[in-house]
């Protein structure tokens, strides 16, 4: 009788969606293996067909999607591509979803209307994934919309070392731009040796989306260097008022500083017109060439994605790359 031989070994793949193609590629650089060949075309109708070149079984798959513009093509992919991995039976599916499209529909504010964040979620869980590996959530709380292991990355620390290398810490002041981000910028002046805070009273009609209302400055900003924090700059009304607003309150200077650069309509004359001397932010969504000013900084978070990945992957521990922070 033949011997047969069992083998327990997992094999790590990294897959990569067309939102973009070049953070996947470097993810894959940092971890020393190739993205695994895969076919994805549109039909005419706008339907997509994605195929695997190569053998998927009992993988342990990790499928890297920018949600970019446009965002429901992006997301729709993953899904077949998920689908698609459970079918040829990958073992265990990683969704990398470094912006979690819909974060900002995580409540319902008012009667009707969607939690798109937590539809989100059951999508990626009704297409087959075991794990979801994200960056800078909106909110913390989306984690639990997703039934099984959430990584939450944070791009935060990267963001605030690179911050904080090039200012005077004594003078720093880290801003956020609405009252719901005030956690958030206490962990900044954690980072940053325990520089004060301060906050923008922001409000907003529920009526009119990407429409920020700016009202006054919660702290004193008076002759300080300002480091206004987000998530993400969509059309940039939000970040750009409140450096107006620091300016008014009588700020030296303004740095702004986000992990998500969705940069959608107005976002780059706004930025490139504003106060600030300087804009950061991630790689996490791809940006074009007309979309690069003189003062934007892109930091590459390809290398904490692939940390996640790694450690993921060796059951090693994720916490671990937050020194605690979850
Ligand atoms: C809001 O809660 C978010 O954290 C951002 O401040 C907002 O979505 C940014 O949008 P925009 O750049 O269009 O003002």
């Amino acid at each position: 009788m033949s011997e047969i031989r069992l083998s327990s070994e997992k094999k790590l793949r990294l897959f990569s969606g067309r939102g973009f193609p070049e953070l996947s590629e470097q993810v894959a650089t940092e971890l020393g293996i190739p993205l695994t060949p895969t076919s994805a075309y549109d039909f005419a109708n706008g339907e997509i067909f994605v195929r695997f070149e190569e053998s998927v079984r009992g993988c342990d798959a990790f499928v890297i999607q920018s949600h970019s513009a446009p965002i429901n093509k992006q997301i729709m992919e993953q899904l077949i591509m998920i689908d698609a991995l459970k079918r040829a039976s990958a073992k265990r599916i990683t969704v990398v979803a470094p912006f979690y499209a819909y974060a900002r529909q995580d409540k319902k504010s008012r009667g009707r209307e969607p939690i798109t964040a937590r539809l989100m979620a059951d999508l990626f869980k009704a297409a087959g994934a075991d794990r979801l590996m994200v960056v800078d959530l909106h909110t913390s709380q989306i984690q639990g919309f997703f039934d099984g292991p959430v990584d939450h990355l944070f791009a935060l620390p990267m963001l605030a070392n690179y911050v904080g290398s090039k200012v005077d810490r004594s003078k720093l002041t880290i801003v956020s731009p609405d009252s719901g981000r005030v956690r958030v910028a206490e962990r900044w002046s954690e980072l940053l040796g325990g520089c004060p805070i301060a906050f923008i009273h922001k409000t907003r009609d529920p009526l009119i989306p990407n429409e920020a209302v700016v009202g006054k400055v919660v702290g004193d900003v008076e002759g300080r260097t300002c480091v206004v924090i987000d998530d993400m700059i969509d059309t940039a009304g939000t970040i750009t008022k409140a450096v107006d607003a620091l300016f008014e309150g009588g700020a030296k200077d303004v740095i702004i500083a986000a992990t998500h650069a969705v940069f959608s309509g107005p976002a780059v004359d706004r930025l490139r017109d504003c106060r600030a001397v300087e804009v950061v932010v991630t790689d996490s969504l791809p940006l074009s060439e007309d979309q690069k000013f003189d003062k934007l900084t892109v930091l590459s978070i390809a290398p904490l994605l692939a940390r996640a990945i790694r450690e993921v992957f060796e059951d090693g521990s994720v916490t671990s790359l937050f020194d605690g922070h979850s």
